[in-house]
């Protein structure tokens, strides 16, 4: 029987030998084929609970369950685990080891003992998926950074995983590299992947996530719809993290009744569009840009105009 949740983290406390507390009894629900944003700052915990959840790290206390049963910590249970939870570093360097790329993506395939035709096959789909299929014969280290994080999310890809963890994929890609970046996680998004990333980016996370977890000193302290953020700014601040650019500033034009006050847009070109068509046909005016702020919602213009009260005579 197959679960809604194929990942659930339980109370799960990681103590670091050195003496660090990486987690400080974490709870976390992951929802099969959804995509998620493990939202933090610098030492939250982002990085820990990603190791964790493919079984690099093991918890001192508490437990993690993929499709409702514990996580195998043996030998064969953490190669069966790894190829059915694929974990993407943040820096490339540190999970290229091969000399050329296809010798890296192979790698994984060829461990799980598959027959050559296969690994070609999967090698060449893999590649394909994140735009580097013309550079299989590539020395790894004639790359540029992002195409390293490229093929790292290939040599991942390459072992079918049924959820990709990314630990700040975005990090250190200029902005054409991120929104390629973003299209190949919405095409696995698409074919049923789960994807968990982290990331410190608020607008990233709202704009992108079907679901945002966001951690504190090693603990969970929201999770919710991504849709829902406007709702939880004491969370995010309790975070360290401010609410959305685009959230402040459909806010400030609500306020002036240049937009309803809902929906409110996920991102800046959603906002731009909304915009664009402000305001609707059949409506009144805007109120002016300077319109007080203070003024109640019933009093606005646009809100009573969408009861039909105000019109344009
Ligand atoms: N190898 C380590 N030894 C000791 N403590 C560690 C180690 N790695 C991380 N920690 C501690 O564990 C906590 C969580 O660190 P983690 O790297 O998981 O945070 P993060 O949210 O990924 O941070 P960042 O945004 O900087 O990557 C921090 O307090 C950190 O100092
Ligand atoms: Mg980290």
């Amino acid at each position: 029987m197959t679960t809604r949740l194929i990942l659930e983290v339980c109370n799960v406390r990681h103590v670091y030998p050195e003496g660090g507390t990486g987690l400080a009894g974490c709870s976390i629900n992951i929802r099969r084929g959804s995509r998620n944003a493990l939202l933090g700052a610098n030492g939250s915990g982002k990085t820990t609970l990603l190791q964790q959840l493919n079984g690099l790290l093991r918890p001192a206390s508490g437990v993690i369950l993929l499709d409702g049963s514990p996580l195998d910590y043996s030998r064969n249970g953490l190669n069966a685990l790894r190829s059915r939870v694929g974990l993407v570093f943040q820096n490339p360097d540190r999970q290229l080891f091969s000399a050329s790329v296809f010798e890296d993506v192979s790698f994984g395939p060829l461990n799980l003992g598959l027959e050559e035709a296969e690994v070609r096959l999967r090698v060449a789909q893999s590649l394909a998926a994140v735009g580097m299929a013309a550079m299989a014969d590539r020395p790894v280290h004639h790359l540029s950074f992002g195409q390293k994080k490229r093929v790292c999310i290939a040599g991942v890809l390459a072992m079918r995983p049924e959820v990709l963890l990314l630990d700040e994929p975005m990090a250190g890609l200029d902005v054409a590299a991120q929104t390629e970046l973003l299209a190949v996680l919405d095409e696995l998004s698409s074919r049923g992947i789960t994807v968990v990333l982290s990331t410190h980016d608020v607008d990233h996370a709202y704009r992108w996530a079907d679901d945002i977890h966001v951690l504190a000193a090693g603990r969970c302290i929201a999770s919710f719809d991504a849709g829902r953020l406007p709702e939880q700014e004491v969370a995010l601040k309790a975070a360290g993290q401010a609410l959305p650019a685009v959230v402040e500033l459909h806010r400030a034009l609500a306020a002036r009744g240049l937009q309803p006050a809902t929906p409110a847009p996920r991102s800046m070109n959603a906002l731009i569009a909304s915009l664009a068509a402000w305001p609707p046909h059949g409506l009144a005016e805007a109120a002016p840009l300077g319109t007080s702020l203070g003024t109640p919602p019933s009093t606005r213009p646009w809100h009573d105009a969408r009861r039909g009260r105000l019109r344009r005579h």
